[in-house]
């Protein structure tokens, strides 16, 4: 997608938010929620950033976890960023989502969203969406009603629990379906996938949000290496329409990822140890020295 078709679906999706957050005043907090995202504007993807770090610091009791982190991607872009445990992955993403608040740096989106002065819910609803490690979907209940939750918990959508989903809605989850690989097992109970179709399962929940941004921690952890290439297959598919941060260890799924012209950020104590193709970080004395160290 062209950042000029983002740029418009971000408009429509915050004018829609708009018009919700008007006819929702009453009910307290949402209202209130939707008034602080629309102060803050729409996101503005001219320049082609979808999002900026800058210098974030992060301490847990005089540790830090990350120490002037700065970072910049794409809009559409596809990043992969590595290092060995400990190196602040999982925090820099708490950071991102409002989960965590630094003690000093800026985080934005887009060329004028401060993400530091959002709550978590509200950076969920302008267009950033999280994956954690571990799946987290709806056992009981059957593949698609999982979708199907996942997109009327959209606050954007106007639609109830019990509502019927119209004929675009049911197209939009068939899509998702295909594209997660699970159009077999739409009916199937969620809690009887394995392992990698859950992870899928719960990617597809995201993207019935349709999220600008989408940050990924670990999504192979566990996989078998099939699973782990269709995953490799799907973030490749999304590439270009989304942009994606990608926290991985397994390095053979980097790889299949980047095809070897993609930049890879490598994580280090808390900052940028290197940034280049993968087989330039690989080659890297530092970032060698670092992850044979441990
Ligand atoms: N809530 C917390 N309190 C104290 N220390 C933390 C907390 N979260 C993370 N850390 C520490 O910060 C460092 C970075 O952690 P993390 O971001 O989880 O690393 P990674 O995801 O790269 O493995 C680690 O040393 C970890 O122990
Ligand atoms: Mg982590």
């Amino acid at each position: 997608m062209t950042p000029d078709l983002m740029e418009q679906g971000a408009k429509a999706r915050v004018e829609h938010a708009s018009k919700e957050a008007a006819t929702q005043q009453s009910s307290g907090d949402r209202g209130a929620s939707f008034g602080r995202v629309l102060k803050a504007g729409l996101p503005d993807f001219g320049t082609g950033v979808a999002l900026y770090l800058d210098e974030i610091t992060v301490s847990f009791d005089g540790f830090r976890a990350l120490n002037k982190l700065s970072l910049m991607v794409d809009v559409g872009e596809l990043r992969c960023i590595i290092g060995p445990n400990g190196a602040g992955k999982t925090t820099m993403m708490d950071v991102i989502t409002g989960k965590t608040r630094p003690d000093s740096g800026t985080a934005s989106f887009g060329q004028n969203i401060d993400l530091l002065r959002l709550r978590e819910n509200e950076i969920a609803q302008i267009g950033i969406g999280r994956k954690f490690q571990k799946p987290t979907v709806y056992e009981q209940l059957s593949v698609f009603e999982n979708l199907e939750l996942a997109l009327k918990a959209d606050r954007r959508v106007r639609a109830s629990l019990f509502s019927r989903l119209s004929g675009a809605q049911l197209d939009r989850i068939a899509e998702t379906l295909q594209l997660i690989h699970l159009l077999p097992q739409a009916q199937t109970q969620a809690g009887l996938l394995s392992h990698g179709q859950k992870q899928w399962l719960e990617i597809g929940m995201l993207l019935m949000q349709d999220p600008m941004l989408l940050l990924l921690d670990e999504p192979v952890a566990g996989m078998t290496d099939e699973e782990t290439e269709r995953t490799a297959e799907l973030f490749l598919s999304l590439e270009g329409k989304h942009s994606l941060v990608v926290v991985e260890h397994d390095m053979k799924f980097v790889d299949q990822l980047t095809q070897g012209r993609k930049k890879v950020t490598v994580l280090h104590e808390g900052s940028v140890l290197a940034e280049g193709l993968l087989s330039e970080v690989q080659a890297n004395e530092k970032v060698v020295e670092v992850y044979l160290g441990r």
